[in-house]
């Protein structure tokens, strides 16, 4: 008993141990450091204009909508897509636009909006993923602080761990929230989401709160197109506080919160990486990755394996009036930044290993020795 307290034995045994690790981690290390070819997925679905994307992780497929086709179109990681949803209870040319996966209930959620010239119709709705069946359409109230409040546009969605949708509306800058019984209410309308100067010369200046997602620990992130501020929203009562990074994110459009905490936000431009040490109170832009602006990217979802993927939906040209394209895209996104890190991180690993392996290979017989002499 008092042998494994001992120093050098203890040493050793840390040794074991971290030479177990050790093999486990390196048995990974071949295809981490692998140069990989960004994941790109083209799929086929006539004037479908995907707008929102969510990966929907029990089926392994992602789910995307439609600038208004009325429709949530599943796509597999080979690029074939499927009708999974058609909805003709909804107002006709209707866009679908934020989708999430609410896994507690085990529904998809989309917000919707009609946009001008079609009558006013802002709601969210819920689709049970095993029957396909419509769960809820709740449509969201206006503000009454609000006044003569100009027409709303619900854009995105996030939803937490009880089932609870928030949605953001980007002209009158307030969230809704609808729970899982699809009640919809004012939920957060702070002050601070209007107090950043707008540059109106920007060309989608009139946009407001856009992309929202929900962080484990009770706050929601979301960002602001034309200031391109992020806030740290509380889940208990939807206080807001802005977000300090090193730089603003114009036109900033879709946010995704991957597994390990790593927060990725786009605008059709490209995709700001951004870390934090202190749960979003301040945060920087780690990398920042291009994207093909004529595929006009809206926003982005973590798929599998933690692997984050924009759509390209080419919606302007939609908007625009165009009927005729059939091939959308997903593709991957990935910061070379972090993977060149992520290999030196590897290496680090190999070399701590490495003295270890050298420390037990020359302690060992000495070890042995005096556990000997101490036993006999
Ligand atoms: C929906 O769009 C189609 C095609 O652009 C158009 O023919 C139709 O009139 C639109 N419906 C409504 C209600 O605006
Ligand atoms: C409409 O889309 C088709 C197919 O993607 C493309 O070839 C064509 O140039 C587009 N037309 C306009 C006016 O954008």
């Amino acid at each position: 008993m008092t042998l494994l307290r001992t120093p050098p034995v203890f040493s050793f045994s840390f040794a074991v141990v971290t030479l177990l690790v050790l093999s486990i981690l390196l048995g990974q290390a071949p295809t981490r450091i692998q140069a990989r070819k960004p994941h790109a997925i083209n799929f086929r679905y006539p004037n479908l204009y995907p707008e929102g994307i969510t990966w929907d992780s029990s089926a392994q497929h992602f789910i995307v909508g439609s600038l208004r086709a009325r429709t949530l179109v599943s796509v597999s990681d080979a690029g074939v897509a499927e009708t999974l949803i058609f909805d003709p209870d909804l107002p006709e040319n209707v866009t679908v636009g934020g989708l999430t996966i609410d896994t507690v209930n085990n529904r998809v959620l989309a917000a919707v909006h009609a946009f001008s010239p079609l009558p006013k119709f802002d709601a969210l709705v819920a689709y049970d993923l095993r029957t396909r069946r419509r769960v809820f359409l709740s449509l969201l109230p206006s503000s009454s602080t609000g006044g003569g409040e100009a027409r709303p546009i619900a854009n995105d969605v996030a939803v937490d761990f009880k089932g609870n949708a928030y949605v953001t509306n980007s002209i009158g800058n307030y969230i809704w929230k609808v729970n899982d019984r699809g009640e919809a209410s004012i939920f957060s309308e702070s002050p601070t989401f209007t107090a950043h100067p707008v540059d109106g010369s920007l060309p989608n200046s009139f946009c407001g709160l856009n992309g929202i997602v929900y962080v484990s620990k009770g706050y929601l992130l979301v960002v602001q197109s034309n200031t391109g501020k992020m806030f740290k929203v509380r889940e208990e009562d939807g206080a807001a506080r802005l977000v300090l990074l090193n730089e603003d994110m114009p036109l900033a459009d879709g946010i995704v919160v991957r597994g390990d905490g790593v927060v990725l936000v786009n605008s059709v431009k490209k995709v700001w990486v951004l870390k934090s040490q202190d749960s979003w109170g301040e945060g920087v832009v780690y990398d920042k990755i291009d994207l093909e602006e004529e595929r006009y990217a809206t926003t982005l979802t973590v798929g599998n394996g933690d692997r984050v993927y924009v759509v390209y939906g080419h919606v302007l040209e939609g908007f625009k009036g165009n009927s005729s394209r059939e091939i959308f895209g997903i593709e991957e996104v990935r910061s070379e930044k972090e993977n060149r890190e992520e290999g030196v991180w590897i290496f680090v690993l190999v070399g701590l290993g490495l003295a270890y392996f050298l420390f037990w290979r020359f302690q060992m017989p000495r070890l042995i020795t005096n556990v000997d002499k101490k036993t006999s």
